[in-house]
């Protein structure tokens, strides 16, 4: 039986989550994603009248299929969490049982189980501020959205995952490195991201046999780095600093994470895996 993915963070077809789901869809797995509330009526319309079509092909010519689209927002956890202004939102109104439990219920009512988790997301309403300037809420939330989203996700998905599954998410290296114009908490966020990964590494693998990583990405234009505002900057330091001087790829992410999820990597699991075109491993720029 071919493999099942849950990929949560994909809202349109720029971003590292969509990627994934094409590299994961070439190696036969069948598509689930979970969709930000309020990103969800764009995408699905979208979708529906062929907009990604161009994008949706995989390298045998055929187009990707995504099997269900679910509503999600990562940041609440069960249906009594969700604040009264959020239910009232019209932006969530349309959408129902789009919180993290109840998204993994649905999963399961639907297909029984998944192999593989992908967490490709983020959020900091504060990220274009410095550390200095951030307020508590601010990094909180940066926190909320961006770190304990994993640990709710792999919490609520692991008793669905089978033996032997993955999971992975996406980290940035402002997390051990200073990468001014990363703030808000945001590198703080994938601090605690890249420790939680060898913290869930243990639990769910000895729990569960579940292996857990994440891919320390370079930069990409997608939507979520052009909000930061700094993305065409660190692309062209990249591009002038790395051993591999060409652009990365949406599809190089993809490929590394269809591999970490597979059984070619069986033994890796606890570790931050960087697909950056070696920039990481530069001590100056030059
Ligand atoms: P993206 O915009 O394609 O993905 C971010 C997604 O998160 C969006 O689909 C957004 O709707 C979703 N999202 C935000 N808050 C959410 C919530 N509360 N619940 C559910 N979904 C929510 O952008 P990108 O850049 O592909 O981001 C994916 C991951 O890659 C993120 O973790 C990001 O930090 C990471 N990354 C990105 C880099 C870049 O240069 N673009 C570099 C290194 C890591």
């Amino acid at each position: 039986r071919g493999k099942r993915a849950f990929i949560a963070g994909v809202a349109d077809d720029n971003g590292y989550g969509w990627a994934i789901a094409k590299s994961l869809a070439a190696a036969g797995a069948e598509i689930l994603v979970g969709t930000w509330v309020p990103a969800l009526n764009i995408f699905e319309t979208s979708l529906r009248r062929g907009k990604f079509d161009e994008s949706r092909k995989l390298p045998n010519g055929s187009l990707m299929q995504i099997t269900k689209v679910y509503p999600l927002d990562a940041v609440y956890d069960r249906p009594e969490d969700v604040p009264e202004d959020i239910k009232k939102n019209k932006r969530y109104a349309g959408s129902s049982k789009w919180t993290v439990q109840e998204v993994a219920e649905s999963v399961k009512q639907d297909f029984g189980s998944i192999d593989i988790l992908v967490h490709s997301l983020a959020n900091g309403p504060e990220v274009s501020k410095p550390l200095l300037e951030t307020s508590r809420n601010g990094y909180l939330a940066a926190i909320s959205a961006s770190s304990y989203s994993f640990v709710s996700l792999l919490k609520h998905f692991v008793p669905i995952m089978n033996p032997g599954g993955a999971s992975i998410s996406l980290t940035y290296i402002a997390s051990e490195r200073i990468i001014p114009g990363y703030g808000g908490g945001m590198s703080s966020a994938k601090a605690a991201l890249e420790s939680d990964t060898q913290v869930l590494a243990f639990e769910a693998g000895r729990k569960y046999k579940i292996r857990v990583n994440t891919i320390s990405a370079g930069p990409l234009g997608s939507r979520a780095a052009k909000a930061i505002g700094f993305i065409d900057k660190m692309i062209e330091y990249s591009f002038a600093n790395a051993p591999i001087q060409k652009e990365l790829s949406a599809d190089e992410v993809g490929n590394a994470a269809a591999f970490l999820v597979s059984p070619l990597s069986s033994a890796i699991t606890g570790a931050v895996v960087y697909v950056d075109n070696g920039l990481n491993a530069m001590g100056v720029g030059i």
